[in-house]
């Protein structure tokens, strides 16, 4: 059990050390079936990525690898994973082994703000992020810093992520509300909820975490600091959990508002590249 007084993004930490195993056996990531249908990317994602060739991709918080390595699907030449779980990193290896796609794979134990430290500049094409990963960084300054570092001057990158209005999204008898800050702020918002997102999380009890926002603003803007064009800037009216009780499972990991309600924005997507 964390101690509540530690570090928030060493409490952050030990919460995802702690998931893993859970996360690797759940319905929500059907890795059998994944296995089962050819480790491919998800359709709309090939879609608006298109195909990665003879390129190196780079998948920054990887959790254990499932995302990393579909993209092997779309022909890159070799996929790197980056997490600062260990046991993630562990898992994920695993999950090469077991697809038989090791040798075009590598995952690395490294924590986003220490990649300038840990790992070998300008090394990749493409760089992936998804769903549920930048808020579990200060400053999304640190996240573009990152990777600046790891891609090349020509290269593109592609974000999806919780949108961050449904970040501060409540629901309650009174109908919508907001409950924290859109804008990035060096205090966090905590959640000391049992469970994960995840439908057979129940056991994950007696974990604080600690999220920070990031506007659109911000996130297109950290990335035009580092020089990178927006090609694509989505923002969707679904997304890839249950977010609220409510919703509605309308495709595989895609969930939509009940159509009587206020549709608002809950989940977007960036391409951006440079050079
Ligand atoms: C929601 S999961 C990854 C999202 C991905 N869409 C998935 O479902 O596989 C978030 C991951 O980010 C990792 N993570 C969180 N903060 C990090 C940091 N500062 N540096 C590196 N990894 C981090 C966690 O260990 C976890 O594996």
């Amino acid at each position: 059990m964390p101690d509540k007084f530690e570090d928030p993004e060493e409490e952050n930490r030990k919460y995802w050390e702690s998931v893993v195993e859970t996360h690797f056996a759940s319905n929500f990531y059907e890795v059998d079936a994944w296995i089962n249908g050819g480790m491919k990317a998800r359709p709309w994602e090939a879609d608006v990525i298109g195909r990665l060739d003879n390129k190196d991709a780079v998948h920054l918080q990887c959790h254990f690898g499932k995302d990393t390595l579909s993209l092997l699907s779309l022909g890159a030449a070799s996929v790197t994973g980056i997490d600062y779980s260990e046991s993630a990193i562990q898992k994920a290896r695993e999950l090469a082994v077991i697809t038989e796609l090791s040798d075009r794979s590598a995952f690395e134990l490294c924590a986003v703000k220490d990649v300038p430290n840990l790992m070998t500049p300008k090394r990749f094409d493409f760089a992936y992020v998804s769903l549920g990963a930048i808020c579990w960084i200060p400053a999304i300054s640190t996240w573009a810093k990152a990777i600046d570092y790891l891609l090349k001057d020509t290269a593109t990158l592609f974000v999806h992520e919780v949108h961050p209005l449904a970040q501060i999204l409540n629901r309650g008898n009174g109908g919508w509300s907001l409950d924290g800050e859109y804008f990035e702020s060096e205090v966090a918002m905590i959640d000391e909820s049992d469970g994960s997102y995840t439908e057979n999380s129940e056991n994950l009890r007696g974990y604080r975490t600690h999220i920070w926002n990031h506007s659109i603003g911000e996130v297109v803007t950290s990335l035009s600091n580092f020089g990178f064009s927006i090609s694509r800037l989505d923002e969707h009216s679904w997304t890839s959990f249950q977010q609220f009780p409510e919703m509605i499972k309308t495709g595989t990991e895609r969930y939509v508002l009940p159509s009587d309600w206020l549709q608002l924005p809950l989940s977007f997507t960036i391409l951006a590249s440079r050079g």
